[in-house]
C-alpha cells in the first residue's frame, strides 16, 4: 500500500495528578504569580511524584490513542517515543512503552529533539507509512521535565511541567492527513538549552551532581527570538508546500513554550487569535508532549472538524524546529 497519505486516526494524553502552582513556586524561589503569568502565561504545571516515571504516562497516552483509532496494539508497525527525559539511558523508553503497550510487532526507538520531538516523529512516521514500510505508527511525546529542573533557578523552574501525548497514524484518503512537513536543526545553539552532566563528556560523579550539572540550563531570552523567527518561517514554508496560505488555517497548535512566543508567532503569521490553541496556563511547557496533549484536547473540545486545515509548529533545545500541515 505504497504512497498512501498518513493521517492521525486517534490521540491520547496523560499526566501526573500532582500540580505545582505559581503560589507553590513563590514559596520555593524569588518569583511571583504576577511575573510568571505576565512573562509566560503559566498558572500551574503537573509534577510527577517521586515513584512515577516517564514511560507510565507514555503508555497511558498511547493506549488511549490506540483505542480511539479502534485498533489493537498488535496492529502497530512503528513506535516512536520523543523524549529528553527517558526512564533510563538504555534501553530506549520506546522499547519500554512497546512492551508495556503490547505492540509486539513494532519497531521502537526514541527521538531526542526536545520540544520538536513530536513533529520529528510525525515526519518520520509519515514517510514510513507513505513508503509502505509501515501501515500503522504511533508517535508519543512524553516528558518528566520536573526531574531535570533546578528548583533554585527561577529562570527555568517556573516554565517546565510533566505529561505525555500520543497520536496513532495510518493510511488515509488522498488529499487528507499530513500534506506537508519540515524539520530543521542548528546545533550552534546547543548551549542555549542543555544539561551538561551525565553523559560521556561529563560522566556522573558526586561532584557533577553536587554542582547541579544534571539540571537543565537555559538562556531563555536568547532562545525566545530564535524560536519566534524559526517557527514563523517554517510554518510559512509548510503551508506553501501544502498549497495553502495562513488565511486557510482553521486551527494553529504551536508548541506551548511561552504564551508570548505563541502570540508573537500567530501575529507574524496573521492567524486570528480565535484559531490559535493555548493550554500553557494549565500545563506549562511539557516539551515534546505539548503538541499531542494540545491536539487531544482540541479533538475532545470539538475544535477540529473533518476538512479543517491544522497547522502544528515547534521549536526546542538543540536547537530544533519543525512544522506540519494536516487536512483533517
Ligand atoms: N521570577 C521573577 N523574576 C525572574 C524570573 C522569575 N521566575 N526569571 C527571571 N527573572 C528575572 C531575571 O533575573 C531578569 O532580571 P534582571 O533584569 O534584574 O536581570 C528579568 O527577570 C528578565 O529576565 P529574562 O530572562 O530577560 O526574562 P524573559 O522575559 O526573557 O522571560 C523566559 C524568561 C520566560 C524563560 C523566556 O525567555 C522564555 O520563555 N524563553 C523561551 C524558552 C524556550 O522557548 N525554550 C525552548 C523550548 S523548551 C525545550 O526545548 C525543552
Amino acid at each position: 500500500m505504497a504512497n498512501s497519505n498518513a493521517g492521525i486516526l486517534g490521540t491520547g494524553r496523560a499526566y501526573p495528578e500532582g500540580v505545582l502552582t505559581n503560589a507553590d513556586l513563590e514559596k520555593m524561589v524569588d518569583t511571583s504569580d504576577e511575573w510568571i503569568t505576565s512573562r509566560t502565561g503559566i498558572k500551574q504545571r503537573h509534577r510527577a511524584a517521586d515513584n512515577e516515571y516517564t514511560s507510565q504516562f507514555a503508555v497511558a497516552a498511547a493506549r488511549q490513542a490506540v483505542e480511539r483509532a479502534r485498533l489493537d496494539p498488535s496492529d502497530i508497525d512503528l513506535l516512536i517515543c520523543a523524549t529528553v527525559t527517558p526512564d533510563q539511558i538504555l534501553p530506549s523508553t520506546g522499547c519500554l512503552v512497546q512492551a508495556e503497550l503490547g505492540a509486539h510487532r513494532a519497531a521502537a526507538f526514541d527521538i531526542v529533539a526536545a520540544c520538536s520531538g513530536f513533529l520529528y516523529g510525525l515526519t518520520i512516521a509519515n514517510q514510513m507509512i507513505r513508503s509502505g514500510q509501515a501501515r500503522y505508527a504511533i508517535v508519543v511525546g512524553a516528558e518528566l521535565l520536573t526531574r531535570y529542573v533546578d528548583y533554585t533557578d527561577r529562570g527555568t523552574c517556573v516554565i517546565f511541567g510533566d505529561g505525555a501525548g500520543a497520536a496513532l497514524l495510518g493510511p488515509v484518503d488522498a488529499g487528507r492527513g499530513i500534506l506537508a512537513s519540515q524539520i530543521r536543526s542548528d546545533g550552534r545553539y546547543a548551549e542555549q538549552l542543555f544539561s551538561p552532566g551525565g553523559g560521556t563528556r561529563l560522566p556522573p560523579t558526586a561532584e557533577t551532581i553536587a554542582s547541579g550539572m544534571h539540571f537543565y540550563k537555559m538562556r531563555g531570552n536568547e532562545l525566545f527570538k530564535v524560536a519566534v523567527r524559526s517557527m514563523t518561517d517554517i510554518s510559512r514554508e509548510v503551508l506553501e508546500d501544502a498549497g495553502y496560505g495562513t488565511p486557510d488555517v482553521r486551527l494553529f497548535i504551536p508548541h506551548q513554550a511561552n504564551q508570548r512566543i505563541t502570540d508573537a508567532v500567530a501575529e507574524k503569521l496573521n492567524v486570528d487569535p480565535s484559531r490559535v490553541y493555548s493550554n500553557i496556563e494549565m500545563h506549562g511547557n511539557t516539551s515534546s508532549a505539548s503538541i499531542p496533549i494540545a491536539l487531544d484536547e482540541c479533538l475532545e473540545q470539538g475544535r477540529v472538524r473533518e476538512g479543517d486545515l491544522v497547522l502544528l509548529a515547534s521549536f526546542g533545545g538543540g536547537a530544533t524546529w519543525g512544522a506540519v500541515a494536516l487536512k483533517w
